[in-house]
C-alpha cells in the first residue's frame, strides 16, 4: 500500500533538485516519450498527487507496488504515479484510478525489514492514460504525454506575475518556506513548469491537485491556480488576524491579571485590605450617628468613598481620615440647655467675684433679654481691663451660671488669618482654625467662648486675622462660618462670645464697633483687701490642703502684701503671693507633724516673703523749688511721681532725662513754650530760655513715663524752678497742657486718685472735664481729700505754688470729698432717670 510522506528536507535542496530535473528532462527526447507512450507500470497514490518536476518521498507497503518498484529499479524503468479516485478503497484496480498521472523517475530506494520500501521519486511529465492493460502483477497502462496549450500569451504573463506575487506573499506567512524558494521561482521561465512548481508547494486537497494536473490549457491552469492561491492567502491573512486578536486579547487579560496579582501583593505587604474596609465602615457608622446636617453628612460619606479607593499607605488617605474624624467630632447639633434663672445666675456670679456690680448687672440684663426673646442675637461682650482683674474668671463663672460649656482661646500674637480660619486641606498638616478647634473642645455648639487678648492680634502679609474675627463675631454672618479646613459652614450663632482686652484702644476699630465694652478698671486697695479675705485666701487655703484654723491672715498683713509685695491693678500677683505663703505653711505643717495654727501678721511677712519688693511714690516731705508731684497711670494701677526741674546757666538747651516717652517729651516742650509766653506775667528771669539750660528729670524707673498727662506737672515744676517759688508738698496733679495754658482731660482718674490717697496726699488737681470720672471712685477714698478742677494753667499754679498772689486767676472749682459725694448722689439719680452714660475718655 502506497503512503505519502512529505519530507521537510524536500525544499532544502530544491535548487539542486531543479537542476537535476532539468538535466533529466533534456534526456527525455522524442524517442523516450514514445517509449513511455507504449507501456508503463502504474503506482497508485493514495491522497496525493505528484506534479512534474516535483521530488517526493513515498513509503510503499503494498505487495503489488513493491513488486513494481523492484522491477523498475532493477531495470531502470520509469513509472507512472496516478492518484486513487476513491481513497478509502482497499484493493486498488485500474478502474479506481484517475485518467491523468505523472511519469516519475525513482531517484532513491530504501528497503525496510517489514517488506516495505521508501523511495524518492522525481516527477518528469504529465501522462494521460490511453488504456489500462493489466492489474497483475501490478497495474500496467498505455499512456501518452499530452500536448499543453497556451491560449493567450499576454494574459498568461499577467497570470504568471500574479501567481508569483501571491505565492511570495503566502510564503511570507509560512516560516517553513525559505527565502531560496523565491529565488527558485523567479528563475523558472517555462509557464507550465512554474504552475506545477507552485501547485506542488501549496496547500490543496487531492481533488484540487488532480484538477490542476489535468488542465492542459496553461491559461486555465493558472486561472485555477490563482483562485486557489488567493483562497490560501485569504485564509492565511485571516488566520494571522485571528492570531493577532487572540494574542492581544490574551495580552489584555494577562495584563489585568498580572496587575491584580501585583496589587494584591502590595496590599498584603502593607498589611491592609480588610482592615481598610472595616475602618471605613466604622467611620461610616460614626458619620451616621453624628447627627450632622444633611449637607455635611453627604460630604463625609463622599470623602469615605474616596478613601475606599485609596491605599492607606498614601498620605492622602490619612488626610481624608483626619478630615472625616473632624466632621464626626464637631458638635453639629449638640446644644446644652441654658439656665435662665436670673436669681440663680446672680448667686453664681457673686460666689466667685467680689463687687464688679456693673459687670454682673450687664450679664444679668443680657440673659434677661435672652429669656424674653430666645432668638435674639446678643451683642458681643468685651471685658477691658488690666491683667488679673478677673476677666477670664468672670467668663468661666458666666458659663457655669448659665450651664454652658466654657472655652477660651488666646488671640495674643496671632498674625495669620489661618489661625482663625484654618488651613486648606491641601496644606501638609492642615488643621481647622482656633474657632472650630474651640467649638470641638467645647463639645457643644452653644458654649461661652472667650477670645482673650483681642487687642493683641496683629496684621501682616498672611492676611488679617481681625477680618476673619469679624465674620466670627458678626451675628449677620456667623450662622454660616466657613473654616478653610472644614469647607462646610458651621453655625456659630448660638455661641456666647466674650472677648477680653487690656487696652481698648488697641482693639481693631471694626471689631470694637461690634462689641459692648465693659470696663473693669482695676481694684482699689480696699477692694483688693476684700477680694483677698473673702475669695483668694479661702481658695488658696483650700487648694493647699489647709484650713482656716491652721492659717489666718491679719488685715494689716494683707494690706502690707498688697502695698509692698505686689504692684498691679488686678489681684493675680496678690493671689500668687498668698499661695506662696500657703505653700510655706503647708510645708511647716507637714514637717512638724502636729497641729499648728499660724496667724500671719504684718511683721511676719519678711520671714515668709523676704524683703519688701516695691516702694510706692509718696508725697514730698517739704515744699520744694522745682519739684512737683504728678499722678501717673500705669498698667499696674496709678502711682505718684515727682518731676524735678533744675535751671542752670547755659545756652538755652532743654535736657530731658528719666527715659521719657516721645509724647512726654513733647509735653515738656509745650510746658517750656508756655512758660516763655508767660515770662513777664510770672516775673521769670528775662530771656531765661537763652541764658539757662533747663534740665527736666523724672525719677523712678518702674513707672511708665509716657502720655501727655504730666504736662501741668512739668510746667509747675519749671515755673517753680525759674521763679524760685516752692511747690506745695501736699498737692498732686495730672492734666495735659496746651501752648496757651489750657488744661485738657486725661485718663485713669480712678487709679491716679487711688495712688494719691495711698501716698497720703490731700489735694489733687484734675482737669475739670474729668469730673465725670468720679462715679467710679469709692467714696471712702475721696471722702478725706480735696479736688481742684481746673481749666487753665494759671489755676494750677495758684493752687500749687506756695506764693501765688501775683497770679491773676481763680483757683477753679474746689470740691471736698463731702461735696463730691453730694454732687455724685444727684448725678446718680439723674443717670438713673435719663439712662445717660458717662462719656469714656482715653487712658493717658
Ligand atoms: N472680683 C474678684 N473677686 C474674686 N476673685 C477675683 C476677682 N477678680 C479677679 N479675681 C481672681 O483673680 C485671678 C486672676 O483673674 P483672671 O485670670 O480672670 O484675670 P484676667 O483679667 O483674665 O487677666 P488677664 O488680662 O491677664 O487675662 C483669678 O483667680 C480670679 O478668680
Ligand atoms: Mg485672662
Amino acid at each position: 500500500m502506497e503512503e505519502r510522506n512529505i519530507d521537510k528536507l524536500l525544499f532544502e535542496s530544491a535548487e539542486s533538485a531543479i537542476a537535476e530535473i532539468e538535466s533529466e528532462l533534456e534526456k527525455i527526447d522524442e524517442s523516450t516519450r514514445k517509449k513511455i507512450r507504449k507501456e508503463i507500470g502504474v503506482l497508485p497514490l493514495r491522497k496525493f498527487t505528484i506534479f512534474p518536476y516535483q521530488i517526493a518521498p513515498i513509503l510503499i507497503s503494498s505487495k503489488k507496488s513493491v513488486k513494481l518498484i523492484d522491477e523498475a529499479v532493477s531495470l531502470d524503468k520509469l513509472i507512472c504515479a496516478i492518484t486513487i479516485k476513491n481513497e478509502n478503497k482497499e484493493e486498488i484496480n485500474a478502474e479506481d484510478l484517475y485518467q491523468f498521472g505523472t511519469v516519475c523517475k525513482i531517484v532513491k530506494m530504501l528497503r525496510f525489514p517489514s517488506n516495505s520500501v521508501r523511495i524518492v521519486v522525481q516527477g518528469i511529465a504529465r501522462a494521460q492514460i490511453v488504456e489500462y492493460i493489466s492489474n497483475t502483477p501490478y497495474i500496467k497502462a498505455k499512456i501518452e504525454i499530452p500536448e499543453e496549450i497556451i491560449t493567450n500569451e499576454k494574459e498568461l504573463q499577467a497570470l504568471q506575475r500574479n501567481a508569483i506575487d501571491i505565492f511570495n506573499r503566502i510564503t511570507s506567512y509560512l516560516p517553513q518556506f525559505s527565502e531560496e524558494l523565491k529565488i527558485i521561482i523567479s528563475n523558472i521561465n517555462e509557464p507550465s513548469k512554474l504552475a506545477d512548481f507552485i501547485s506542488s508547494n501549496i496547500n490543496l486537497s487531492t481533488a484540487e491537485r488532480q484538477e490542476l494536473l489535468e488542465h492542459l490549457d496553461i491559461n486555465q491552469r493558472f486561472e485555477r491556480l490563482l483562485f486557489f492561491l488567493n483562497r490560501e492567502l485569504e485564509l492565511l491573512e485571516l488566520g494571522a488576524k485571528i492570531q493577532n486578536r487572540i494574542k492581544s486579547e490574551l495580552d489584555e487579560k494577562n495584563r489585568e491579571f498580572l496587575l491584580r496579582q501585583e496589587l494584591e501583593a502590595i496590599k498584603k505587604e502593607l498589611g491592609e485590605s480588610d482592615e481598610v474596609l472595616s475602618e471605613i465602615n466604622e467611620l461610616k457608622e460614626k458619620v451616621k450617628k453624628a447627627n450632622m446636617p444633611e449637607e455635611v453628612e453627604k460630604e463625609a460619606l463622599r470623602e469615605l468613598e474616596r478613601m475606599a479607593k485609596m491605599s492607606p499607605g498614601f498620605a492622602e488617605y490619612t488626610v481624608s481620615r483626619t478630615y472625616v474624624e473632624w466632621l464626626i467630632d464637631m458638635p453639629w447639633s449638640v446644644v446644652t440647655e441654658d439656665n435662665l434663672d436670673l436669681k440663680r445666675v446672680k448667686e453664681f456670679l457673686d460666689e466667685d467675684h467680689y463687687n464688679l456690680e456693673k459687670v454682673k448687672e450687664r450679664i444679668i440684663e443680657y440673659l434677661a433679654v435672652r429669656k424674653l426673646k430666645s432668638d435674639v442675637k446678643g451683642p458681643i461682650l468685651c471685658f477691658v481691663g488690666p491683667p488679673g482683674v478677673g476677666k477670664t474668671s468672670l467668663g468661666q463663672s458666666i458659663a457655669k451660671a448659665m450651664n454652658r460649656k466654657f472655652v477660651r482661646i488666646s488671640l495674643g500674637g496671632i498674625r495669620d488669618e489661618s489661625e482663625i480660619r484654618g488651613h486648606r486641606r491641601t496644606y501638609v498638616g492642615a488643621l481647622p482654625g482656633r474657632i472650630i478647634q474651640g467649638i470641638k473642645n467645647a463639645g457643644s455648639k452653644n458654649p461661652v467662648f472667650m477670645l482673650d487678648e483681642i487687642d493683641k492680634i496683629g496684621v501682616d502679609f498672611r492676611g488679617d486675622p481681625a477680618a476673619a474675627l469679624l465674620e466670627v463675631l458678626d451675628p449677620e454672618q456667623n450662622h454660616a462660618f466657613s473654616d478653610h479646613y472644614l469647607e462646610l459652614p458651621f453655625d456659630l450663632s448660638d455661641v456666647f462670645f466674650i472677648t477680653t482686652a487690656n487696652d481698648k484702644y488697641n482693639i481693631p476699630k471694626p471689631l470694637l464697633d461690634r462689641m459692648e465694652v465693659i470696663e473693669i478698671p482695676g481694684y482699689t486697695e480696699d477692694e483688693k483687701l476684700h477680694i483677698a479675705e473673702e475669695f483668694l485666701i479661702p481658695k488658696k487655703i483650700d487648694e493647699h490642703g489647709l484650713s482656716k484654723d491652721i492659717l489666718k491672715f491679719s488685715k494689716e498683713a494683707i494690706l502690707e502684701i498688697i502695698r509692698y509685695y505686689t504692684r498691679e491693678a488686678g489681684v493675680r500677683e496678690l493671689e500668687r503671693t498668698i499661695a506662696s505663703i500657703c505653700r510655706k505653711v503647708a510645708k511647716k505643717y507637714v514637717e512638724e507633724k502636729k497641729d499648728i495654727n499660724i496667724h500671719i501678721k504684718a511683721s511676719d511677712l519678711e520671714v515668709y516673703l523676704g524683703p519688701k519688693k516695691y516702694r510706692y511714690g509718696s508725697a514730698e516731705t517739704e515744699d520744694e523749688i522745682g519739684v512737683a508731684t504728678g499722678l501717673a497711670w500705669t498698667e499696674a494701677g496709678g502711682d505718684v511721681l515727682s518731676i524735678e526741674v533744675s535751671v542752670i546757666p547755659g545756652t538755652g538747651k532743654l535736657i530731658l532725662t528719666g527715659k521719657l516717652g516721645e509724647i512726654m517729651q513733647e509735653s515738656a516742650q509745650a510746658a517750656l513754650s508756655y512758660a516763655r509766653s508767660k515770662a513777664t506775667e510770672f516775673k521769670l528771669p528775662e530771656n531765661f530760655y537763652k541764658k539757662f539750660d533747663i534740665h527736666i528729670h523724672v525719677p523712678e524707673g518702674a513707672v511708665t513715663k509716657e502720655g501727655p498727662s504730666a504736662g501741668i506737672t512739668i510746667a509747675t515744676a519749671l515755673i517753680s524752678a525759674l521763679s524760685k517759688i516752692p511747690v506745695r508738698k501736699d498737692v498732686a496733679m495730672t492734666g495735659e497742657i496746651t501752648l496757651r495754658g489750657k488744661v485738657l482731660p486725661i485718663g485713669g482718674v480712678k487709679e491716679k486718685v487711688l495712688s494719691a490717697h495711698r501716698a497720703n496726699i490731700k489735694n489733687v488737681i484734675l482737669p475739670l472735664e474729668n469730673k465725670k470720672d468720679f462715679v467710679e471712685i469709692p467714696k471712702e477714698i475721696y471722702k478725706t481729700m480735696n479736688f481742684h478742677f481746673v481749666t487753665k494753667m494759671e489755676q494750677v499754679l495758684k493752687i500749687a505754688l506756695t506764693k501765688n498772689d501775683f497770679i491773676n486767676s481763680d483757683t477753679g472749682e474746689i470740691l471736698s470729698g463731702e461735696k463730691i459725694e453730694k454732687k455724685l448722689k444727684e448725678k446718680r439719680k439723674k443717670i438713673e432717670k435719663t439712662d445717660e452714660k458717662p462719656v469714656e475718655q482715653p487712658v493717658v
